[in-house]
């Protein structure tokens, strides 16, 4: 079997329901507002793959800066697969983000020796998703945590311009454009803590996932800072919420955070890699990565 009966094409708006159902095919359950999200990041590079009418595959590369893309979504619907139709997107990635240095993850060990085989070589660090209902009687309210030297406040009381500032000297890469979508699209939660000269030492943001609340990111200076923000944050949620963290395996303050919580349930743990280096993000401050797909 070939993929000569295959066209490979820009994704449209209206292609997501039927990307959001292949990933649902695939447990990865992926809403349409989500993936819409991760399309406007970048529409010029979200490809689908369709047969007639059908799509039978995605896969996207998030450029988001001139140095730095993303590589994501690679998804090549059952049936269709080794027909050479994630090959055919790769391609196109490839295409589209040029000269930059890429990033992408790895799912299994399948997956690892395939993305360096093809030049990602350089291996970062791991993250996991793991996901739990917080035992809200166990909680200490946020005040008892919370000692003088910071505050926390929600993203209406700061420049926006601060924290895309801050997120920038952790990530090391600006990422003004990717933060204004993410933490202002339709049911995001993002609360901001600042220190007593008014600099930010941290942020959160949660979004709403299949009906469980993604925390993408939780980023601080410390673990009192990160604790703080993210109890700020359960309080917010309905109490059945269920929680998904994103822990970088690497910070074991992040991990524990995740146990301390209740938030245990391991759904997947990816590998990050690059093709020509490796981002030195500041892991130890990453107490939960901003997508699945990214930092
Ligand atoms: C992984 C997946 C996307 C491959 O799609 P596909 O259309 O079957 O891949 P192709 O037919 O183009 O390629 C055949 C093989 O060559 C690999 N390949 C793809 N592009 C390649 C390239 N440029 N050079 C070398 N190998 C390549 C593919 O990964 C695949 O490996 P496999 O043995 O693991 O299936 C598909 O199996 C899938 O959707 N799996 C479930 C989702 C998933 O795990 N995605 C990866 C997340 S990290």
């Amino acid at each position: 079997m070939t993929s000569s009966d295959v066209k490979v094409h820009i994704a449209t708006k209206e292609d997501m329901k039927a990307v959001s159902a292949l990933t649902v095919e695939e447990e990865w359950n992926y809403p349409v507002d989500y993936i819409e999200t991760l399309r406007l990041l970048d529409p010029e590079g979200f490809f689908v793959a369709k047969k007639g009418d059908e799509i039978v595959g995605t896969g996207m590369a998030i450029n988001l800066n001139d140095d730095f893309a993303y590589f994501a979504m690679s998804l090549t619907k059952k049936g269709h697969r080794k027909q050479g139709i994630q090959r055919r997107i790769f391609q196109e990635r490839f295409k589209h983000a040029g000269n930059r240095n890429i990033g992408i993850n790895s799912i299994d060990e399948r997956r690892q020796e395939v993305n360096t085989e093809i030049g990602f070589k350089l291996i970062s660090y791991q993250v996991s998703c793991v996901r739990g209902l917080v035992d809200r009687d166990a909680l200490p309210s946020v005040g008892t945590l919370q000692s003088s030297n910071f505050k926390i406040l929600p993203l209406s009381s700061v420049s926006f311009d601060s924290v895309v500032n801050y997120d920038a000297n952790v990530v090391t890469f600006h990422r003004g454009y990717f933060l204004e979508l993410w933490c202002k699209s339709t049911g995001c939660v993002t609360f901001v803590s600042v220190n007593e000269n008014g600099d930010i030492v941290g942020y959160v943001n949660a979004r709403p996932f299949m009906g469980d609340f993604a925390v993408v990111p939780l980023i601080a200076d410390n673990t009192e800072i990160a604790e703080s923000l993210f109890l700020t944050l359960i309080h917010h949620l309905p109490d059945d919420a269920f929680v998904k963290l994103h822990p970088v395996v690497q910070n074991l303050a992040a991990v524990e955070l995740a146990k301390k919580y209740n938030i245990q349930g391991l759904v997947y743990t990816i590998t990050c890699h690059f093709n020509k280096n490796i981002i030195p993000v500041k892991l130890d401050k990453v107490f939960s990565v901003s997508t699945p797909e990214a930092i």
